[in-house]
C-alpha cells in the first residue's frame, strides 16, 4: 500500500515537471513537445483547401442548383460561375466522360456537392433549379452506346420538386441545314437511321418531352441550343473538330480535315464556334429568363473548316500539312446559328474573339501534353479566382508549378 503511494506520489510529480517543461509522450512513448505539436498544427492548417471568396446571398436569392454532367466540359464552367455567384450548387454525374479534376477545386466547399450517380435513375434531391447537361458530346463518345444516348431524361425529378429546368439541346437538331444560317423556328433535316441519329434524335425526343412536361404538368423550361463550343477542360481525344485540330498541331503532325460531297473543293464546310465563357453568360440568363421556346446560344463567326485548321496551325506555329481525308457519313454541311432572338430577349451576344478563346485552349492542351505524372496535374481554374486579389493566400495546391498561368 505504501509502495503504490510512493508511485502514485512519483507519477503525479513526473507529470507536472513534464507539463512545466512544454514536454508530452505520445502514444507509441515518444517524446514530442508542444512547440513541435503547434508547428504540425499550423501545417495541417496551411494544407487545408481554400477556396476563392464566392459572393454572399442571402437565403432569399440563394438557389440550392442541380447541374447534371456538371464534372464535363461545360457543366464544369457552369459550376464554378454558378459557386462564385454564390449559389448552392450539386453536381450529379458518372464521370463517363467527365472529370473530378475539372471541379476538385471545390471539393469540401460548404456550397457544393457532388453525386457519383447515373441520371438514367431516379435521383432525390430537393433543388430550385436544374441545368441538365449529362450527355455524351462528342460522336465517338455519344455513338459507343446509342440506346444509352437515347434514355437521358431527368424531367421526373423536375416535376416532383417543382424546379426550373434548362436542357442543354444542340445545333445538332438541325441536322445537316438547308436553311442559312439557322433560326430557332428552321424544323432541321435530320436522319433518323444515321450513326448520328442516336444524339440528334435523341436532343429532338428531349425538347419534345419538355414542351409536353410544361404543357401536361405545368414545369417552367428552358431549352438552349448550343452551337459548337471550344475552351480549356475540353477532352483532348473526343474527336471534335478543335481538339482534333489543335493536338494534331501541338504535335506536328498532319491535320485531318474531311471532305466535303456536296460542296466543290475540300475542307469546305463551315462551322461557327463559341468560347465556352460566352456559353455560360448565355446559358444563365436564358435560365433566368422568362423565356421557354429554344433559344440559339453559339457565336456566328463563320469559318470553313479548312480556314479553321490554318489558323489553329497558325496561332500553334505548327509545321503540320493539310491531309484531306473522306467525308463522314451525315456530317453536317454549313452551321451559322442567327442568335437574333437572343440578342434581343436576353441581351446576350458572344464577346470572346476566336484568337483569344484558341490561345487560352491552345495553352490547356500544351500543359496537358506535359503531364507525365499524376501528380503533375494540369487544373484550369476559373478566371475570377485567377484575378481574385488574395489569390496568394487563398489558392493552396501541392506544388507551384501546378498552379498554371490562366489561359
Ligand atoms: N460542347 C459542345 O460543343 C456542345 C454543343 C452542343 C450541345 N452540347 C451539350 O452540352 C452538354 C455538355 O457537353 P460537354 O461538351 O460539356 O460534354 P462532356 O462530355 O464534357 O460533358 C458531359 C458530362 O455528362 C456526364 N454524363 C454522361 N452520361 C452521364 C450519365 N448517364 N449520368 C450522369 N452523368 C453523365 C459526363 O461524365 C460528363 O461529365 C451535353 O448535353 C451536350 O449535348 C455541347
Amino acid at each position: 500500500m505504501a509502495l503504490t503511494l510512493v508511485q502514485y506520489r512519483f507519477d503525479v510529480v513526473l507529470h507536472y515537471v513534464m507539463v512545466s517543461r512544454k514536454t508530452l509522450f505520445t502514444t507509441d512513448g515518444k517524446q514530442t513537445t508542444i512547440a513541435q505539436l503547434e508547428e504540425r498544427i499550423q501545417a495541417l492548417e496551411a494544407s487545408k483547401t481554400q477556396y476563392p471568396e464566392v459572393t454572399f446571398l442571402s437565403y432569399k436569392d440563394r438557389k440550392r442548383i442541380l447541374v447534371t454532367g456538371g464534372a464535363g466540359f461545360v457543366g464544369s464552367h457552369l459550376v464554378d460561375r454558378l459557386m462564385l455567384q454564390g449559389h448552392e450548387v450539386i453536381v450529379a454525374d458518372n464521370f463517363f466522360t467527365g472529370r473530378k479534376r475539372n471541379i476538385e477545386h471545390w471539393i469540401g466547399h460548404e456550397n457544393f456537392e457532388l453525386i457519383n450517380h447515373d441520371i438514367v435513375n431516379p435521383l432525390f434531391i430537393e433543388v430550385d433549379q436544374i441545368y441538365h447537361l449529362a450527355s455524351p458530346a462528342s460522336p465517338p463518345h455519344y455513338m459507343w452506346n446509342p440506346v444509352k444516348t437515347i434514355k437521358f431524361f431527368i424531367l421526373g425529378l423536375a416535376r416532383r420538386v417543382r424546379a426550373r429546368f434548362l436542357f442543354a439541346s444542340t445545333s445538332e437538331v438541325y441536322g445537316d441545314p438547308e436553311v442559312h444560317p439557322q433560326k430557332e423556328t428552321y424544323f432541321g433535316n435530320v436522319n433518323s437511321f444515321g450513326p448520328r441519329a442516336c444524339y440528334d434524335e435523341s436532343k429532338r425526343v428531349a425538347e419534345a418531352m419538355c414542351y409536353a412536361y410544361a404543357k401536361q404538368e405545368r414545369i417552367s423550361i428552358r431549352i438552349a441550343r448550343i452551337f459548337n463550343t471550344y475552351g480549356p477542360r475540353m477532352h483532348m481525344n473526343d474527336g471534335r473538330v478543335v481538339s482534333n485540330f489543335i493536338l494534331q498541331s501541338l504535335q506536328n503532325e498532319s491535320i485531318t480535315v474531311r471532305n466535303t460531297p456536296y460542296i466543290y473543293g475540300t475542307g469546305k464546310q463551315t462551322r461557327s464556334f463559341a468560347y465556352v465563357s460566352d456559353l455560360i453568360d448565355g446559358l444563365i440568363s436564358l435560365m433566368n429568363s422568362n423565356y421557354s421556346s429554344p433559344v440559339n446560344i453559339g457565336n456566328p463567326d463563320e469559318y470553313t473548316i479548312e480556314q479553321f485548321a490554318l489558323i489553329i496551325k497558325d496561332l500553334v506555329g505548327a509545321n503540320s500539312s493539310l491531309a484531306f481525308k473522306e467525308a463522314v457519313t451525315d456530317d453536317p454541311q454549313q452551321r451559322r446559328p442567327d442568335i437574333t432572338l437572343a440578342k434581343t430577349l436576353l441581351n446576350w451576344q458572344p464577346r470572346v474573339k476566336l484568337i483569344e478563346g484558341l490561345n487560352k485552349t491552345i495553352a490547356y492542351f500544351r500543359n496537358e501534353l506535359l503531364v507525365k505524372h499524376h501528380s503533375e496535374r494540369n487544373v484550369y481554374f476559373p478566371t475570377e479566382w485567377i484575378h481574385h486579389s488574395d489569390l496568394s493566400t487563398t489558392v493552396t495546391v501541392t506544388s507551384a508549378s501546378n498552379l498554371r498561368e490562366e489561359f
